[in-house]
């Protein structure tokens, strides 16, 4: 069975994704990353991503893995490097909004997001996941939060990554980010007709947690 939590960044969507999983046996699917691992990868290999053929040549290379055997981390590691901690900085942060409006990206992605998940019980989440990864799934979440909350989480996330940012500068990036995730063309971040929303702002991850929970419970 397949759980969808959608949300623009900085809303708790991975902490609220790991927690439940961790409490209904689950596995966690963090789609974001893949989209992340596949910017870094086109960087590394200074690709024009404006070259559709460049980009699909690449993809068909890409040698992307996820390694679900750690309890609290997906590992993502790329040609068997782990590229976990690389894939969160300022410089894939700023440019993975590009590379996940390319139509070979995402279409790559989403058949590995159905495959990975289609033989367990996942918590997947993303943008899409409830509009167009998983379009049937039983339960659908879409968390939303204030913009200061958000940026002071984000500014949380750069900290444990060891980069510095102002959180104005935060405010700005994530209000940029999500204009353009949400009016691309291509499976646009967008809440799901049956999606159950859920306005984070003044919740600890433990109550986000507890009201999913709860409706799952009850259906
Ligand atoms: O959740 P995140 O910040 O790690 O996501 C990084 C980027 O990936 C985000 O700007 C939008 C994109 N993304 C997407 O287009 N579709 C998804 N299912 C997940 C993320």
């Amino acid at each position: 069975m397949v759980i969808t939590i959608d949300g623009p960044a900085g809303v708790g969507k991975t902490t609220t994704a790991k927690r439940l999983a961790s409490k209904l046996g689950y596995q966690y699917l963090d789609t974001g990353a893949m989209y992340r691992a596949v910017t870094y990868f086109l960087r590394k290999n200074f690709i024009d991503i404006s070259s559709e053929v460049h980009v699909k040549k690449m993809l068909d290379i890409l040698n992307l893995e996820l390694d679900f055997t750690s309890d609290d981390e997906i590992k993502v590691l790329l040609d068997n490097v782990d590229i976990s901690t690389l894939i969160r900085s300022k410089e894939i942060t700023s440019a993975v909004s590009e590379v996940s409006a390319i139509k070979a990206v995402r279409e790559k992605m989403v058949k590995i997001q159905k495959d990975t998940a289609k033989n367990g019980n996942f918590i997947v989440e993303g943008r899409d996941i409830g509009t167009v990864v998983f379009p049937d799934a039983k339960y659908k979440f879409f968390l939303t939060a204030d913009y200061d909350v958000r940026a002071q989480r984000r500014l949380e996330d750069f900290k444990r990554v060891n980069e510095e940012l102002n959180v104005n500068k935060i405010k700005q990036d994530l209000t940029d980010r999500d204009q353009y995730d949400s009016s691309r063309k291509l499976s646009p971040l967008k809440q799901a007709k049956d999606a159950i929303v859920i306005d984070t702002s003044t919740c600890t991850i433990d109550d986000q947690v507890n009201q999913i929970f709860k409706h799952i419970e009850r259906n």
